[in-house]
């Protein structure tokens, strides 16, 4: 029978510790909150009555729930006050003998039958519980900041753990109106692991200087649809965090791709902790808040959009920009016919060339043929089962009706494959990348060449923000930003779940409920195809020569039978 669990101490007042006695008090629950001293005790108490008063003031919480919710906290700086709660939760900063060093006390504090929970973020429940009098008591409650807003509690259990036990704390979160995951003892448990990977790769991303603070963050939060980018992210979290989270995965598995960033590193030193301490890649109103102060002003490219364009190729992609150009006033040459007059395009600024699946002919796939057999590209009638209709073709016949002063987008890479010879040395060629829209936009990454000059590639941003589509520019590495930072996280999750820590749907429902994405790892290689996913990996990889790029077997596996990993 699952044990009552009514009276319940968090150890630690900071943020997360401040959010967890806010869900418990909110869900009736009577709290302790003890903190190291009684400023750090009041702080804690502050911390929940600005909390519940911004949802009065939002009218999400009347004065009177408010008063109660206050009514069910008391505040000490003293363990001793735990003597009677049923559960404690220890919010701690990470680090191990401080966390063995509260648990040692607890035993000689609370009942026998008191339930001893950690919300550590990385360190070992293990080595936690083989501290105390009574590992079997012990167990993870893992939250997610902001507490009172994620739902996911990871429930990590132990050898020890009593299944008894397990049951009833996954029972009182759900009483809390949370998502328990449960979960074993790994470092990183599933959030973590993933996310705080995912963070660190980012970190190195804009470490090479190839992308800015603000368009790597609009890579995650447009491109892939995350409630934040990654930059914005680790400044929520706490870059102090985010290291400790990395140095425990990097000690754990020894994969590179865990390691603490250089950059990391140095920002944490030089006690740049994101917004706690008011300044991380972005720098903050003062410690604690989440305005930026050094946010660019608005971009205003889309003065410099180009106003005529040529849009020459087939299917649903040409016909959504053939009309959104349009309606943002350009005037648009649309060339949707292989045997249509080239003439039109010659002198237009800018022409996009628009691939696809829907452009070439079945057998080719679009004048992959031309690739694939190493057929000379420069030879129109070389791809013989589409007579030079494919894009491979087609395109190449438009480049060479092109002249140097026009600027060519490939908008993707058959159509990219399909310009070699035939473009004039001069013509500035400016890659592009149309993602789907997600909740926050619509995604357009343009590539910067070596060769391509800072006004072709402005040319280009300016003529997409005008209509309508959120834009970032970076080099042109396999991947771009988006792919480069969302296909290695999918390929993670899919590593977790074939080393056997846990589900498809328990991973889901970890990075859905715990770090606010719209759809886990899963459901978002099901959407986007595992042979896609696999195929970027590879190209990256071979690009890199980074191991952890490498498609994991299960994820190729998936590809080959084009089976999902869902339903
Ligand atoms: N405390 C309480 N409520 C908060 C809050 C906080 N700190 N921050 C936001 N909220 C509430 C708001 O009041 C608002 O509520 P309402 O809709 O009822 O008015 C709601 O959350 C949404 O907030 P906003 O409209 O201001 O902003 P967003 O819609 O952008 O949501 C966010 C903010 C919830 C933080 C969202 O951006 C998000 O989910 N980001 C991802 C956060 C994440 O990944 N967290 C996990 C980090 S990893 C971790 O914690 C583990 C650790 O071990 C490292």
């Amino acid at each position: 029978m699952a044990r009552e669990i009514s009276t319940v101490g968090v150890i630690g007042l900071g943020t997360m510790g401040a959010g967890i006695v806010e869900v418990f008090a909110k869900a009736g629950l009577t709290v302790v909150g003890v903190d190291g001293t009684p400023e750090l005790a009041e702080r804690g108490k502050g911390f929940l009555e600005a909390s519940t008063g911004r949802a009065v003031a939002k009218g999400r919480l009347s004065e009177d729930d408010q008063a109660a919710v206050l009514g069910r906290v008391t505040w000490t700086d003293q363990l001793g006050d735990l003597k009677d709660v049923d559960l404690v939760i220890e919010a701690v900063p990470e680090r191990l003998e401080i966390k063995r060093d509260i648990f040692g006390k607890l035993d000689d504090i609370v009942r026998d039958d008191a339930v001893l929970a950690s919300n550590t973020s990385s360190l070992s429940l293990t080595e936690i519980a083989a501290s105390t009098k009574h590992p079997q008591r012990v167990i993870g409650m893992h939250f997610f900041n902001p507490a009172p807003v994620l739902k996911l509690v990871e429930v990590i259990t132990t050898l020890f753990t009593d299944d008894e036990l397990t049951t009833s704390v996954r029972e009182l979160a759900e009483r809390l109106g949370k998502k328990p995951v449960v979960v074993g003892d790994r470092a990183g448990f599933v959030a973590n692991a993933l996310l705080i990977t995912y963070l660190a790769r980012a970190i190195r991303v804009y470490e090479t200087g190839h992308v800015s603070r603000e368009d790597l963050d609009a890579a995650g939060q447009v491109g892939i649809g995350l409630p934040m980018g990654p930059l914005t992210l680790s400044d929520l979290i706490g870059l102090d965090v985010v290291k400790e989270v990395c140095d425990v995965l990097y000690a754990a598995t020894h994969e590179p791709s865990a390691a603490p960033p250089a950059l990391l590193q140095q920002m944490v030193t030089a006690g740049r902790l994101g917004r706690k301490s008011g300044q991380g890649f972005y720098t903050y109103e003062k410690a604690g808040s989440g305005t930026v102060l050094d946010a660019p002003a608005a971009a205003e490219r889309s003065s410099g959009a180009t106003k005529t364009v040529g849009v020459v190729g087939t299917g649903d992609l040409a016909t959504e920009l053939v009309e959104k150009l349009t309606e943002s006033g350009a005037q648009v040459t649309a060339v949707d016919d292989p045997a249509a007059d080239l003439a039109p395009l010659a002198g237009l600024p800018l022409v996009l060339l628009v691939g696809g699946p829907e452009a070439g002919c079945e057998d080719c796939g679009g004048g992959e043929c031309l690739i694939a057999e190493g057929a000379d590209p420069a030879d129109a009638t070389a791809c013989e089962c589409c007579h030079g209709k494919a894009p491979a073709a087609w395109f190449g016949a438009v480049a060479e009706a092109l002249d140097e002063r026009t600027v060519v987008v490939p908008t993707d890479e058959a159509s990219a494959w399909a310009l070699i010879g035939h473009l004039d040395p001069q013509v500035q060629v400016v890659p592009v990348a149309v993602h789907q829209p997600t909740r926050a936009g619509q995604l357009v990454e343009v590539a910067r060449q070596l060769d391509a000059s800072a006004e072709a590639v402005d040319g280009v941003q300016a003529t997409f923000d005008a209509a309508g589509f959120v834009t970032l520019a970076s080099r042109d590495r396999a991947g771009l930003v988006v792919d480069a930072l969302l296909y290695p996280h999918l390929n993670d999750a899919v590593r977790m779940l074939d080393s056997g820590y846990a589900t498809a749907e328990d991973i889901d429902t970890a990075m859905t409920a715990g770090c606010g994405y719209p759809q886990g790892p899963f459901a978002m290689i099901d959407a986007i195809g595992a042979e896609e996913v696999a195929d970027g990996l590879t190209q990256m990889q071979l690009e890199t020569g980074e191991p952890a790029l490498t498609p994991s077997p299960l994820l190729v596996e998936h590809a080959a039978i084009d089976r999902p990993f869902l339903g």
